[in-house]
């Protein structure tokens, strides 16, 4: 890593943004930085006035660390800010274009959006949610998840997506930590040409709670699904009984928006808490100068709603900017493996935001199959989840972009709810491999473990040291592990990020990836202790360590070391068993893609499993000392073990 840095540093030069970008950027004064680095807060008040408020708030941020509260006693509504401000000027614009995987398309207006929006909050409300409730959506990439998210914001109903990729058990300890009470669902969905039975596992997913009374059930695939009949109600049905027009809720700036569950060191995921006001400052901004959004832009980001990226810079950014957006339901090789440029071809798409490891795969499948398609509309491109490597940042420059799109590497977290790390198209010289500097208002830092900067080109931990509008206020029901996880390395006001990260000569700044037990998947992000509690929990595993290991087009693959229960011999099919077993409890993105038998695990004299030696030994990477192991020989057999499987 710190080698392929180093030079991608020598070996390339800064790339200037192109001046004809830069003339007609919505940001293009390089002053913003000192500007807001003056005075953050009135830098931040100033922003916030790109937001519609019932009423202003009283004093711009309360800090009383580890807590922040922003614009406060302001008054506004999300769903306000991204549907009824617009419709005076863009009533009849497009403000979705969602493409299903077989190929049919829908579009919404922002007229008919807050149409819909309305009706179904009217929907919502019929049905006894009350404002603070909290609603779960459980619903693939169709419109009526844009549609259902706005309805609860429009109420004051914070909701909870869970991506649609989770299994039943996942989506139960969700709705169970929230006490959900409603949850929207679909009949079933599309998946390279095959349904996915969703109703089924959302059905399975309820059995297990005890607090669901109301499922509302899209109908899309158009399958059969059992109905149950006190509690489940059709979508179409309720919406064409609901009546129009719903006054927006008045919100408070710090009343919760919605809950996002993410993964972190302990089994157990957390509700990172996001609030109103903060938030919708904060994503605001960050889409109109981080992809220069314009009136006339076709906006596509292909992550799903699912994860905070979609919520964003899917819905709350881009719609509050009022954008087109597009929503693709599919997968990105179906049927053949230039969908995604088809979909940038026919929609005309000019601004497109993806991961690393959709780059890596397109890289891998060749550049003749962007090729093929006219991409010319194109003028911007950004990346966000995970390190991009400087050389499929290059590809994607010349081959998607063909040297013209400034390429936006973004860092940020579910946590930060916003953008915090990235360039700035109209004035960052972009270096490839870099998310180059904080956004302004933001200050980050790398420090080591006593809280000192480290010096210029060393690694250390990428700290936060300021707060900032759309910032986490709380894991919900955990005020310990808010505490614990992120403002507990160093003084109280500094937020570990858990990622490690260095800076260069140019004070850029590089991510270099979790120091924590998270691993990211394809750019998604997933808890070893989660995967390994998982495991143990089928009944012939005894013990389980999860790793990641480097793969090159997923950035990392997931390995678990196992030994097995009252020495159990492995049976014929106990791999494909716990494989099954990970897929089934949490969801196939924690599917491993290796699992090793073995009759102990490397641990310390105290008893600690070394996962840094698992995870060398994964890596095929020399791992280092081994003399502080009360079992240094088991070692060996693993790497055999390894170095067998190929
Ligand atoms: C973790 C957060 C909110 C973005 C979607 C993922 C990694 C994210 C970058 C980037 C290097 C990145 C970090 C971070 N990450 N963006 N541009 N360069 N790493 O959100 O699931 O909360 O994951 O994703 O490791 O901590 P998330």
């Amino acid at each position: 890593m710190e080698e392929a840095i180093e030079s991608s540093l020598k070996e390339w030069q800064k790339i200037e943004p192109p001046e004809e970008f830069v003339k007609k950027a919505n940001m293009n004064d390089p002053d913003i930085y000192d500007m807001a680095e003056k005075d953050y807060e009135r830098f931040w008040e100033g922003i916030a006035e790109n937001i519609d408020w019932y009423s202003k708030w009283k004093s711009v941020l309360e800090w009383e660390p580890p807590h922040a509260r922003w614009f406060i006693e302001g008054k506004l509504n999300a769903s306000y800010n991204c549907l009824d401000r617009h419709i005076d000027s863009r009533g009849d614009k497009t403000a979705i274009i969602w493409e299903g995987e077989k190929g049919d398309i829908r579009k919404y207006t922002y007229r008919q959006l807050l149409d819909a929006t309305s009706r179904f909050a009217n929907s919502l409300k019929d049905m006894g949610v009350k404002k603070g409730d909290i609603v779960t959506i459980y619903l693939p990439m169709i419109p009526e998840a844009v549609i259902a998210m706005l309805a609860c914001a429009r109420i004051g109903a914070p909701h909870s997506v869970v991506f649609a990729g989770f299994s039943a058990d996942a989506l139960a300890q969700r709705i169970e930590n929230s006490r959900s009470k409603f949850l929207i669902t679909c009949d079933g969905y599309l998946r390279r040409g095959k349904e996915i039975p969703h109703k089924k596992r959302a059905d399975e997913g309820v059995s297990r709670v005890d607090t669901v009374d109301k499922v509302i059930v899209v109908r899309h695939t158009g399958s059969d699904v059992p109905m149950s009949k006190q509690r489940d109600v059709w979508w179409h049905e309720v919406m064409d009984s609901a009546s129009t027009g719903c006054d927006p809720e008045i919100m408070d700036s710090e009343d919760m928006l919605f809950l996002m569950y993410t993964s972190g060191t302990t089994g157990k995921p957390k509700g990172v808490v996001h609030t109103t006001g903060g938030y919708m400052v904060g994503t605001h901004i960050t889409t109109n100068w981080v992809f220069d959004i314009k009136e006339d832009d076709i906006y596509w980001c292909t992550a799903d709603v699912g994860w905070i990226t979609g919520h964003s810079y899917i819905v709350y950014g881009p719609l509050s900017n009022g954008a087109t957006i597009l929503i693709y339901e599919g997968a990105p090789d179906y049927p053949e493996r230039d969908r995604f440029w088809d979909i940038v071809e026919r929609h005309k798409v000019t601004i497109f935001y993806t991961a690393p490891t959709a780059i890596r795969a397109f890289m891998r499948w060749g550049e003749d199959i962007p090729a093929k398609h006219d991409l010319s509309t194109l003028r911007l491109l950004g990346t966000v989840g995970e390190p991009i490597n400087p050389r499929a940042w290059l590809w994607y420059y010349e081959n998607i972009g063909n040297k013209r799109c400034p390429v936006v590497d973004t860092w940020w977290q579910t946590e930060t709810g916003m953008i915090m790390i990235t360039p700035l198209p109209g004035i960052t010289p972009l270096k490839p491999g870099s998310a180059t500097r904080p956004f302004p208002g933001i200050k980050a830092k790398v420090l080591d473990d006593e809280g000192n900067e480290v010096s210029q080109g060393h690694g250390g931990y990428l700290a936060l040291t300021r707060p900032w509008p759309s910032m986490i206020r709380t894991v919900y029901k955990n005020e310990q592990r808010f505490i614990d996880t992120y403002w507990s390395k160093w003084d109280i006001d500094t937020y570990m990020s858990e990622d490690g990260a260095r800076r260069d000569e140019d004070s850029y700044f590089w991510i270099l990836g979790r120091v924590d037990d998270v691993i990211k998947v394809a750019g998604h992000r997933l808890g070893t202790m989660e995967i390994e509690s998982t495991l143990v929990s089928h009944p012939e595993v005894a013990e389980a360590a999860v790793v990641g290991k480097k793969d090159e087009v997923k950035g990392e693959v997931i390995v678990a070391y196992v030994t097995l229960a009252e020495r159990i011999s492995e049976s014929d099919n106990l791999m494909s068993d716990l494989v099954d077993h990970v897929a089934d409890e949490i969801g196939p993105i924690a599917r491993p893609a290796h699992i090793f038998f073995t009759d102990e695990l490397p641990k310390t004299r105290s008893g600690k499993i070394m996962r840094r030696i698992l995870k060398s030994i994964a890596d095929g990477e020399d791992v280092g000392d081994i003399t502080t192991l009360q079992n240094p020989e088991i070692v060996e057999e693993l790497k055999r073990k390894v170095d067998e499987s190929g």
